[in-house]
């Protein structure tokens, strides 16, 4: 899907998790609305994929979201591109799978640190170059319906998911005096990398898709678009809200382990 608006034009915008799936995309959509994206992944072909696939100025950067030196660096990087920092959008993510009686710590610490400590240190690099430079500029993070909706196997995940709301609704309170919104995306299923053993399964993808009304995974772009619009002045007042974008699937029940059997949840 191309846009057809040039709404977002003379913006500059740092986006994580770039690399694949939901970051790839955005990265697409904000060039395709006007803006010079810089592409950030912790896989560093990943990132320069991206930004090789998308051309018109698009910068890597290679980064672990985690690390605050790192994170830095990043808008160092992207502001010594674009000179400023306009849009930041923070899509790195990992997903885990495994009862809450089985997980290891190692997972629960490893999904926290990329998931919710990685938006902490992420926004605070990005507000802290926004605020810098004036003006008005907008953070929106990548959270989930598992951040309202809880889903058997994905502890870590909806704990994480939900921190990134709070966290993102926090930050708008503290952030609006300084012209900056922070505005979040939850997507729910979304046909990407990281749920496709999920969607290869018959049993686990007819499970997900009873559960959602409009009867298909969101599309990579589904979820781009909405965060150019958050991104955009037509949110202009829109800060501290979550858009689901997840063809209806928050108002059904999430599908149990038991209707997923025998595959387990991959995301
Ligand atoms: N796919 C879905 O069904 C779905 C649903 C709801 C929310 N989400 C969220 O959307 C976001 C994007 O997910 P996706 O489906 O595109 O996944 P994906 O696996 O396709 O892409 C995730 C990207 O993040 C990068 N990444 C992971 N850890 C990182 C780190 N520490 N530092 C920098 N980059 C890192 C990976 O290298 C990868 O390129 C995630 O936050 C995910 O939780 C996905």
């Amino acid at each position: 899907m191309t846009a057809q608006t040039t709404r977002l034009q003379g913006r500059s915008a740092l986006v994580t998790g770039a690399g694949s799936g939901i970051g790839r995309a955005i990265c697409g959509r904000l060039c395709d609305e006007g803006a010079r994206v810089a592409c950030l992944d912790r896989d560093a072909a990943a990132a320069k994929a991206t930004a090789e696939a998308i051309g018109r100025g698009a910068v890597p950067v290679v980064a672990d979201v985690a690390n605050t030196a790192d994170m830095r660096r990043a808008v160092e990087e992207a502001v010594a591109a674009f000179g400023r920092l306009d849009i930041a959008v923070n899509a790195a993510g990992v997903g885990a799978s495994a009862r809450l009686v089985d997980t290891a710590l190692e997972t629960w610490q490893r999904v926290l640190d990329v998931c919710l400590t990685g938006v902490f240190v992420s926004s605070q690099a990005q507000a802290r170059q926004m605020i810098a430079q004036g003006g008005t500029a907008v953070i929106v993070n990548i959270a989930s319906t598992n951040a309202q909706q809880p889903g058997e196997g994905l502890a870590a995940y909806c704990a994480a998911k939900a921190g990134v709301e709070m966290l993102g609704r926090v930050a708008a309170l503290e952030l609006a005096p300084h012209g900056i919104r922070v505005a979040a995306v939850g997507p729910g299923l979304t046909d990407t990398p990281m749920v496709a053993r999920l969607l290869a399964d018959p049993v686990a993808r007819d499970a997900f898709l009873d559960n959602i009304p409009l009867k298909r995974p969101a599309r990579p772009e589904d979820i781009a678009a909405a965060v150019a619009y958050l991104a955009s002045d037509d949110a202009a007042y829109v800060t501290g809200q979550t858009l689901y974008v997840d063809g209806g699937a928050s108002m059904q029940r999430y599908p149990s382990l038991a209707a997923r059997k025998p595959s387990a949840p991959a995301a």
